[in-house]
């Protein structure tokens, strides 16, 4: 810890900077919290923080001090890449013990996001003054932890037990006005966040301080915990922190602040080298680690302000808005006057019910509108810098379309298609320009999904693929460059999940069964239902494109086809998989006596089959496919498979993806768990050599 006698925050004596230093300012001094890039609490932080604290307390011209922070964000927690080493000291609850116990006031200067340990080091200070633009939150259930510093303790303590179980289970972030209004914030800067930090501390200096740990927590009644708990359970879907975390709230009207803290801090330690949490560190690091793709490091971008999106079907309106949505000047075409209007309906509808749920304004509406204009033919689209196709999933369609853009559109314009499953490179051979084109896989609805497949070919430009990568950051889009194969990384592994799914019910097990074992290992929906909620028809359509060049040697079960001749599409037609009632999904014995039949058909008696071995076998058919994916580089790391899973097809965070999860358990662990008679009788099933070799595929990214 450095301590200058400036009020400046340069460096006095221009050293190499401490990452804590105390501005002695006057009777109020600014304790400054410089760590780079988001000012974690890595030790040397922790200890410069206690230094100082010291300091002020024990020096008589020090009267307050302000807690504040260089750079783009107030603390954003304990530093995650500590998680992996014993901890050292000072530990975060001392320091932030330390805080709240100084018998001078100390008062948070918030700006950018105060999260996890950052929170923590806020709730134990005797005021807190936040930037306009600042938020609040405890993310750690997201990275399989509870708050480790005091967080659970003294945020009830804070803001009511209620609203503490709501954001210690969900994580959620808190702006600024929502933390004023629920007493987390003490005021809100207009202007200078210092200088206001600095006047509410001179305001307290000679007054009793008010302690966050010292105020009481309500108690909630035990039928209304035990009725919460089990809602979050539910929500939490198989991860485990977010339960712990609302009972250590729930704990801090019952026990003092010393009690409950040591309490937190076991659980903390705890739930820190478990697997769930090493998962979920692994999905934050993969999750950025994916937009670093190797080759591309000194590889400028094209320049993209002006979009073009063919096709205003429920896709293109998707992407269109999500365009909007970054701040891009968009332009919708489609091919008559008719199908442009549908369109344009699709986009305010989407705007709508945004604005009647309350997550938009009037204004944010009107303003998002009009960055969207429309227009029948491709000639319009001569300005724009990308132009992206979202037309009728097909071939010749798409390499016409894409003949004629090459026609209109000036040299270096993006070319990029929306196809889910189609050759790109074939698409781009259409143009005399294929270094510019590129696929980029939105996923439905697109303003939504966080997922963005970049899909590059053998002739694709690399400026062109970086330029996909800037453009998903401008979207807020998690993307995943892969290279060609036929559903490129999801749709290829979701089909071999669905083939599986499909040989468990010809076995034996009903739709209903699958679904609820895939949403008991913590998948939102199980495959049945995720079929009915995005429509038979679309991959009916696909089937039977492909029917004529289908190996006749492959397991085929007819069960789909059967259910859309019937007229049964899924919910939007009242059935499918199941049959729909007030949008409640019922098992139908329509469906089972088609499943039952299929056996028939293929002469197989069927037998129960259990949870265990429906998990086993998808999870072994989806690891195996993204054995294959990496084997064939279509992906180059498998941390880019789970982030692909975990983003576009819900594979469960906390196991951390498949790739992840296979390396952790073992592969050899879940073909174990596979029946001997499964793996035996089950034909077309694979307990592939290629998954063993994947053993180590190096998945293991960050343990
Ligand atoms: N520890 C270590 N590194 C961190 C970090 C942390 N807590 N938070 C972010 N980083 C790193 C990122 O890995 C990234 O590194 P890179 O440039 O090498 O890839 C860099 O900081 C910038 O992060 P982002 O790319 O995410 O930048 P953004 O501006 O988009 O987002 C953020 C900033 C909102 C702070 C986001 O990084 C974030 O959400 N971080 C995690 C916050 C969190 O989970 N805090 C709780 C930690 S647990 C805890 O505090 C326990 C306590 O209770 C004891």
């Amino acid at each position: 810890m450095t301590t200058i006698s400036a009020p400046s925050p340069v460096q006095a004596d221009g050293t190499a900077s401490e990452p804590v230093r105390l501005f002695r300012t006057g009777p109020v001094a600014v304790i400054e919290i410089d760590n780079p890039p988001v000012n974690a609490t890595s030790q040397a932080v922790r200890a410069g923080l206690l230094e100082a604290i010291r300091e002020v307390d024990l020096d008589p011209e020090i009267e307050a001090a302000v807690i504040a922070c260089a750079g783009r964000t107030f603390v954003a927690g304990a530093d995650i890449r500590e998680f992996g080493q014993p901890p050292r000291e000072p530990h975060l609850p001392d320091v932030i013990n330390a805080i709240e116990d100084c018998s001078k006031p100390v008062v948070a200067a918030l700006h950018g996001t105060a999260l996890g340990g950052g929170c923590e080091i806020a709730l134990a200070c005797h005021g807190r003054v936040v930037d306009a633009k600042a938020s609040f939150g405890l993310p750690e259930v997201k990275l399989g932890l509870v708050p480790g510093a005091g967080g659970t303790q003294r945020l009830p303590r804070l803001v009511g037990t209620e609203v503490a179980i709501d954001l210690v289970s969900s994580g959620r972030n808190v702006k600024a006005a929502e933390a004023l209004h629920l007493g987390l914030a003490d005021r809100i800067s207009t202007g200078d966040l210092r200088a206001d930090a600095m006047d509410l501390a001179r305001e307290m200096i000679g007054k009793p301080l008010r302690r966050t740990g010292d105020l009481p927590a309500t108690r909630m009644g035990a039928e209304v915990a035990a009725a919460k708990l089990g809602e979050i359970r539910r929500k939490a879907r198989g991860a485990e922190a977010p339960v712990r975390a609302a009972e250590l709230a729930m704990l801090a009207a019952d026990v003092p602040l010393n009690e409950g803290m040591a309490r937190e801090r076991e659980t903390f330690l705890e739930l820190r080298s478990s697997e769930q949490s090493a998962a979920l560190r692994h999905a934050f690091f993969a999750e950025r680690e994916v937009t670093r793709v190797p080759g591309l490091d000194n590889v400028e971008p094209r320049p993209v302000q002006k979009v073009g999106v063919i096709g205003a079907g429920t896709m293109g309106s998707g992407i269109a808005v999500a365009f909007a949505d970054a701040g891009f000047d968009v332009k919708v075409v489609e091919t008559n006057e008719q199908a442009l209007a549908a369109g344009r309906a699709r986009v305010a509808d989407i705007y709508d019910k945004q604005v009647a749920s309350g997550r938009l304004t009037d204004a944010t509406r009107n303003e998002r509108l009009s960055s969207i204009s429309y227009d029948v033919g491709l000639a319009t689209l001569s300005d724009r810098d990308l132009v992206i196709e979202a037309v009728f999933e097909d071939m010749e369609v798409k390499r016409t379309l894409f003949r004629d853009l090459d026609g209109i559109l000036p040299p270096g314009t993006v070319l990029a298609t929306n196809t889910s499953y189609l050759d790109v490179g074939a698409i781009a051979d259409a143009t005399a320009r294929p270094t510019d084109v590129v696929g980029l896989h939105f996923f439905s609805p697109a303003n939504i999904m966080k997922l963005l497949e970049i899909v590059k070919t053998d002739t694709t430009a690399p400026d062109v693929v970086a330029t996909g990568l800037a453009v998903a950051k401008r979207l807020r889009k998690v993307p995943v460059v892969c290279r060609v194969c036929d559903g490129f990384v999801g749709n290829r592994i979701l089909s071999r999940y669905r083939q599986q799914a499909e040989y468990l019910i010809e076995e034996g097990a009903l739709p209903h069964e699958v679904d609820a074992a895939m949403e008991a290992f913590g998948f939102p929906m199980g495959p049945f239902a995720v079929s009915d909620l995005a429509g038979l028809d679309i991959s009916w359509a696909r089937r039977k494109r492909l029917a004529p060049t289908r190996d006749p040697r492959e397991r085929y079960v007819d069960v789909a086809d059967r259910l859309c001749e019937a007229g049964r599409f899924g919910r939007k037609t009242g059935a499918g998989w199941y049959r729909y009632e007030g949008g409640k999904r019922i098992p139908d014995p329509f469906v089972t006596e088609l499943v039952e039949g299929a056996s028939r058909r293929r002469g197989l008696t069927r037998r129960p089959i259990s949870a265990d071995e429906i998990q086993a076998r998808i999870r072994a058919a989806i690891v195996n496919e993204a054995s294959k994916i990496l084997d064939e580089h279509i992906v180059e790391r498998p941390l880019d498979v789970d982030v692909v899973m975990m983003h576009g097809y819900g594979y469960p965070a906390w196991r951390g993806g498949p790739l992840f999860e296979a390396d952790r358990v073992g592969l050899q662990a879940i073909l174990d768990k596979v029946t001997e008679r499964a793996a035996q009788d089950g034909p077309g099933w694979e307990p592939a050599a290629g998954l063993v070799s994947r053993a180590s595929s190096g998945a293991r990214f960050y343990s």
